[in-house]
């Protein structure tokens, strides 16, 4: 046996490919392409990795589930089984978040948009922390902790900082005062954490230094300022665990440690909160070829549609129905948008012999994609959950119809 895509769950054997234990082929016969797999076993993996490497280097290290990343209710559901908590940015998140029994003080709510309606949930239902990217929303929920009597915990996001970037509070000498000024009146607010989150797919250990010397810089301004922060949230930004293996998360995990214990001021609590480590790689899409052309452009039956550029993610292309032969002809990959900015790849390392009917395979496409997938009017793929030998449809199109949540 051996892993295709430095997968475990996901490998070759005689020719044939495996998905976990069960045959892509046997899968086949009930399922057409194309089709999303999505395999527990290697999120509840990466779940294990994550949580280890973290606890051996931090004291007082918490995790909150990114479900931006992926918000279907059987992904979640995994996350939550495992322990960890859950970062969300709406309202159909948080109402999915407590039905899957997510422990409220295991939730962090906030985003660049928060609706009263959100505001007013999060208090009722007591939620740890509701994370603030626009200073004046601060006000707001002030006022609703107020009317319901309670102390509400806040989380200021600031501006990482990195160049052009918009989203969060920019915390300088100057605007800290302002700052300070609508803490001081917002009795029924206790700001507890800083969060930054430096941006996904992070392949490069500067960029998360970059980041945690953003956050410790921020500390430092506010608590001249006279405002004292308890936790430090680093947010994700780490790329698929298949990308990031195990020694390299520790050796990270260990840079990052020590640059917050050399810091003047002590935290209570290090958040984090991974999407894509978590479940990228849990994700692959079957796709067939629908044409072939003399200069070796091939033509799948998905496109940006359902892989959209947007998720980032590193995708890799096999010839499951080849796939024993050498990847390693340069190949152009196009999707079935009627546009020629449709391109999933080019150039790209794959089998010499090219066939319609071909299968391929897609891994890595576990985060974001369905996130920001659109609605090209072509039907949606099937989903399935792999577990073991256990295959589990969790999402057909001609009987549910969408997959989003409200
Ligand atoms: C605050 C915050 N935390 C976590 C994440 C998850 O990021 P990733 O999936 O790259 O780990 C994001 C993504 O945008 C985010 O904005």
């Amino acid at each position: 046996m051996k892993k295709i895509s430095g997968n475990p769950y996901f490998n070759k054997k005689e020719g044939e490919v495996l998905v976990d234990k069960v045959l892509l082929n046997e899968i086949l016969k009930t399922n057409s392409t194309p089709l999303i797999i999505f395999l527990e076993n290697r999120v509840r993996n990466n779940i294990n990795t994550f949580l280890r490497v973290f606890r051996s280097v931090f004291d007082n290290f918490q995790c909150f589930y990114s479900f931006k990343a992926n918000f279907l209710p059987e992904i979640c559901n995994i996350v939550q089984s495992e322990g960890l908590g859950a970062e969300l940015i709406g309202l159909p998140e948080l109402k999915l978040a407590l039905k899957l029994h997510f422990p409220p003080d295991k939730i962090i709510v906030g985003g660049p948009y928060l609706p009263q309606e959100l505001i007013e949930k999060c208090v009722q239902e007591k939620i740890k922390e509701i994370v603030v990217y626009n200073i004046n929303d601060l006000i707001k929920i002030n006022s609703v902790a107020k009317r319901s009597n309670i102390i509400q915990e806040i989380c200021l996001r600031i501006n990482a900082q990195k160049y052009g970037s918009k989203l969060g509070i920019l915390l300088n000498r100057l605007n800290v005062i302002q700052l300070k000024k609508i803490i001081n009146e917002c009795k029924n607010l206790k700001v507890t954490t800083l969060l930054s989150h430096y941006s996904t797919q992070m392949n490069n250990f500067e960029l998360f230094v970059k980041n945690v010397n953003i956050l410790l810089d921020s500390t430092k301004v506010l608590f001249d300022a006279g405002i004292k922060i308890d936790n430090i949230n680093l947010g994700g930004g780490f790329p698929e665990a298949v990308i990031m293996p195990e020694n390299q998360l520790r050796e990270l995990a260990t840079k990052i440690n020590s640059l917050i214990n050399n810091f003047e001021i002590k935290f209570k609590n290090i958040y984090f909160d991974p999407g894509r480590y978590l479940v990228g790689d849990a994700g692959l899409l079957i796709a067939k070829i629908i044409k072939v052309t003399e200069d070796r452009w091939i033509f799948l039956n998905i496109g940006n549609h359902i892989c959209p550029k947007f998720a980032k993610s590193s995708i890799r292309f096999y010839n499951a129905t080849k796939i024993e032969q050498p990847h390693k002809f340069k190949t152009s990959i196009a999707g079935i948008i009627p546009t020629d900015q449709d391109v999933l790849a080019k150039d790209y390392f794959f089998t010499n012999d090219l066939k319609e009917e071909d299968l391929v395979v897609l891994t890595n496409v576990g985060a974001y994609n369905l996130t920001f997938s659109n609605r090209f009017p072509y039907l949606l793929p099937n989903i399935i959950l792999v577990k073991d030998q256990t295959v589990t449809n969790i999402f057909n199109p001609s009987v549910n119809r969408d997959f989003s949540i409200n």
